[in-house]
């Protein structure tokens, strides 16, 4: 097999993903065309510490599709940058990516719109993007590949010559061999995830769909272990859950207080207590069946109502260009109309309803002031908001958290008050009683939930991952 067993830990790290963390011209940190958060920090960490390259695409659209690979170097860190001609990104990064991988992996074949030219655009672009990093390549650099824009990148990586380690992370879920055969060029995307030497999910459930897939597709063996012999190659298949720095974040929410946006939130509630949810605006989060819920929390309890509960809802638009989630904009903000219109009232306007980009600051600092913490999804890889919302609890009066058994997080946060988010009166009645729940018992929930923090971090996560694809346990096991 192509997967040496030599150590390669002290080669350059390589880290490929869509959007890349670069910082701007001027130094300042940042990603391209998104927020950096707790994971660009920590990569950034492991690239610094190593030396290497982080490699993705600009997240500009350029007329050249032959435009040159951008390259910024910041200490012993270079990034690289490709631009995407238009048609590249609507095939690639709209179509393959956000119309069929996506909803597939989050169980939604109901939205899933696959089509030909957009299979051909993503292992295109996939080919254009490995040609270019193959380049950069040096023998001992440890490859890291991130998410579902790159599956391929390996098995294009290998037929350029690559025999360096690489491994992929991906950050969303991977279904149950029965919804991932509906996958377009299924066959060929289980093969390309073969080209890897470390194939890591978010919690053992996708790993072992995974597993399962290799078996159902007669291209590996059933068996106990996180090793796989499939289409020649023999590589490990494992769950690495993704965390946050939970002491920092506590830190940043503890500071935050003094944050003027969240010192404007505390006023304008005149002591009613808050309850709030954080996502991008995307199908997978169960917005509208949270907002349905919380409508339910206050007609099953007239105190609720009577206290003036208000729910704040922060909800970046994400992906408007994919239809499926333009129409889920129109929904949720169609639903809010209904919800305030039928329950609100002169001077009460229960839920509220941000589309803008919040910092991590005034978000950390709006968490701490949530008395609940809703994170609903109806299918999530992990999901950070719900560790970023314990971690910036106070510890003398936390608040609770409401979690989607269907988040990987809650195969971690037992101590959440788990819900299935499709049962909308069920969730309903969970903020109920997270709305008032002693303090003894909301301390001690939250008190477990932290030890998972902290035995956990970010940190804990990255230096897993390269020791996997260092080699280093790969010689342990054998
Ligand atoms: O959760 C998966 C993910 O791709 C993240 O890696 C990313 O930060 C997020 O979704 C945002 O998506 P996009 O890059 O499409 O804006």
């Amino acid at each position: 097999p192509a997967g040496a067993s030599r150590s390669v830990s002290d080669g350059r790290l390589v880290v490929v993903s869509n959007r890349v963390a670069a910082p701007s011209a001027s130094g300042a940190s940042g990603a391209a065309g998104s927020g950096a958060g707790g994971l660009a920090v920590a990569l950034q960490a492991a690239l610094k510490a190593r030396g290497g390259i982080w490699f993705g695409w600009s997240g500009k659209v350029s007329q050249d599709s032959n435009a040159p690979v951008q390259e910024r170097t910041h200490g012993s860190v270079t990034y690289a940058l490709s631009d995407l001609s238009r048609r590249d990104l609507d095939e690639y990064y709209h179509g393959f990516a956000n119309r069929a991988l996506w909803p597939i992996c989050h169980y939604r074949l109901d939205l899933a719109k696959p089509s030909a030219p957009d299979s051909a655009g993503y292992f295109r672009v996939n080919e254009f993007f490995a040609r270019r990093l193959a380049r950069m390549i040096r023998p001992n650099d440890v490859i890291w590949v991130h998410d579902y824009h790159f599956i391929p990148m390996a098995a294009f990586l290998r037929q350029l010559g690559c025999a360096n380690r690489i491994g992929f992370f991906l950050h969303i879920p991977w279904p149950s061999p029965d919804v991932a055969r509906a996958l377009p060029a299924y066959d060929r995307i289980l093969r390309a995830m073969s080209a890897y030497d470390v194939v890591g999910f978010q919690t053992e459930g996708d790993a072992e769909n995974f597993r399962n897939c290799l078996v159902q597709a007669k291209a590996g063996r059933a068996g106990g272990d996180v090793w796989r012999e499939a289409y020649g190659r023999r590589f490990q298949v494992d769950a690495f859950p993704i965390s946050i720095d939970a002491e920092a974040f506590a830190e940043e929410a503890r500071v935050a207080e003094k944050n003027v946006l969240v010192k404007r939130m505390r006023a304008s509630l005149e002591g009613r207590p808050l309850i709030i949810g954080v996502d991008r605006l995307d199908y997978s989060k169960g917005i509208r069946q949270r907002i349905e819920a919380f409508a339910s929390f206050l007609e099953q309890s007239p105190l609720a109502a009577k206290s003036r509960v208000t729910m704040l809802q922060v909800t970046p638009k994400s992906r408007s260009e994919v239809p499926e989630y333009a129409k889920i904009q129109r929904e949720v903000a169609e639903q809010v109309g209904i919800v305030n219109g039928k329950l609100g009232d002169v001077d009460w306007t229960p839920l509220r309803y941000i589309n803008k980009v919040m910092s991590q600051s005034a978000l950390a600092g709006l968490y701490r002031i949530a008395r609940v913490g809703l994170v609903t999804p109806l299918r999530d890889g992990m999901n950070l908001v719900a560790k970023e919302y314990v971690a910036a609890q106070t510890p003398d009066d936390p608040g609770v958290l409401v979690l989607s058994q269907f988040a990987g997080a809650a195969q971690e946060l037992h101590s959440a008050l788990i819900v299935n988010p499709y049962d909308i009166e069920a969730t309903g009645a969970a903020i109920a009683r997270a709305s008032s729940m002693p303090l003894a018992e909301r301390k001690e929930r939250w008190g477990a939930m932290m030890d998972v923090l902290r035995a956990n971090s970010i940190d804990n996560w990255t230096a897993r991952f390269l020791q996997a694809l260092g080699g280093d346990a790969e010689l342990a096991d054998s």
